[in-house]
């Protein structure tokens, strides 16, 4: 079977579709957040778009819920002057038992030149990638437990924004690391980026098996995990991904894991809040802190548009 890296890249090592961030190293995430930076002034024209896929059309193809990814696609490719088609997967023929590549093979024949996916089945993105014509291009727009690229290259734009060098960091991941893509995506991509210290904070229940061979320190103590570190990326618990009794409950979890002022004083003074979103204020959350000086929750959402632009235009360059 064919390797992820040579699905992902092509002949001249250039970017065909975006799955995953395994793979990829320092000077390719750096590539993509160097594309980034020269389209952040696209938002602060009078008409905010540039020609570079003018005449392409993305197809957003979203089997779970979103709100960021979905709508951030969707301006991103509209910035480029692509034409874009919402597929509500609710009221699509899906309902009606059409299989996944079906539905793609019918897309397909509408002369599409984008798919952006997401799939509660860990590897659906890929998948696809292997069965479309040679000229599409297949961006992973979050993937059951697997991976959301995209989001976390937009996670290290934003850290890379406040905080240019990556090696001196140290960075604890906290929540739901066992069912978090997100947070799969942010270890490899923190790894690559020369990061000295990942950390990842959760009960025991929500820590994958072996974890520490990813290259993180586990921790189950919050206050100890919050100890000195840069950057903390908060992430929430995916109840519609756990199977079973993992917590006692809500207001327990918040009791030991909630990120509340007490507990940030434990990071560096010049410490980044972040969360990729949805935020459960008063589970993982307290509202002081997401709403507070070292938030950086919602500037993460604004460089979505950015990062998405430039693995859109990065991923077109190959076909052509
Ligand atoms: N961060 C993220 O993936 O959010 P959505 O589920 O709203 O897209």
């Amino acid at each position: 079977m064919i390797s992820v890296r040579d699905l992902q890249l092509d002949e001249q090592g250039r970017l065909r579709h975006f799955l995953t961030v395994e793979g990829l190293n320092s000077e390719w995430l750096h590539r993509i957040m160097d594309t980034a930076e020269t389209f952040g002034s696209v938002r602060e024209r009078q008409v905010k778009k540039v020609p570079l896929l003018r005449g392409k059309t993305v197809v957003n193809l979203f089997f779970e819920t979103s709100t960021r990814t979905r709508t951030t696609f969707e301006l991103a490719a509209k910035r480029l002057s692509a034409d874009v088609l919402n597929i509500n997967v609710a009221v699509s023929a899906t309902a009606k038992g059409e299989t996944l590549l079906d539905t793609i093979r019918n897309l397909e024949a509408m002369s599409v030149d984008m798919f952006v996916v997401r799939h509660a089945g860990s590897g659906a993105a890929h998948f696809i990638a292997r069965h479309v014509a040679p000229h599409i291009s297949v961006i992973n727009a979050g993937d059951g437990r697997h991976a959301h690229p995209t989001q976390a290259l937009l996670d290290m734009f934003t850290i890379r924004r406040h905080k240019p060098e990556f090696g001196p960091l140290k960075v604890a991941i906290v929540g739901d690391i066992l069912h978090s893509r997100v947070a799969r995506s942010q270890i490899h991509a923190l790894k690559a980026l020369g990061v000295t210290e990942v950390r990842v904070v959760a009960p025991r229940t929500l820590l994958p098996v072996a974890v520490e061979s990813l290259g993180v320190k586990p921790f189950c103590d919050l206050d100890r995990g919050l100890e000195d570190v840069d950057v903390i990326i908060m992430l929430r618990l995916q109840k519609e991904r756990m199977e079973g009794a993992l917590l006692p409950s809500e207001r327990e979890y918040y009791r030991c894991y909630g990120l509340t002022s007490k507990r940030l004083a434990k990071a560096k003074p010049d410490v980044l809040v972040m969360h990729p979103g949805p935020i459960n204020r008063g589970v993982e959350i307290s509202s002081a802190v997401a709403d507070g000086r070292h938030s950086v929750i919602l500037e993460q959402v604004g460089h979505g548009i950015a990062i998405r632009m430039a693995v859109m235009v990065l991923a077109m360059r190959s076909g052509q």
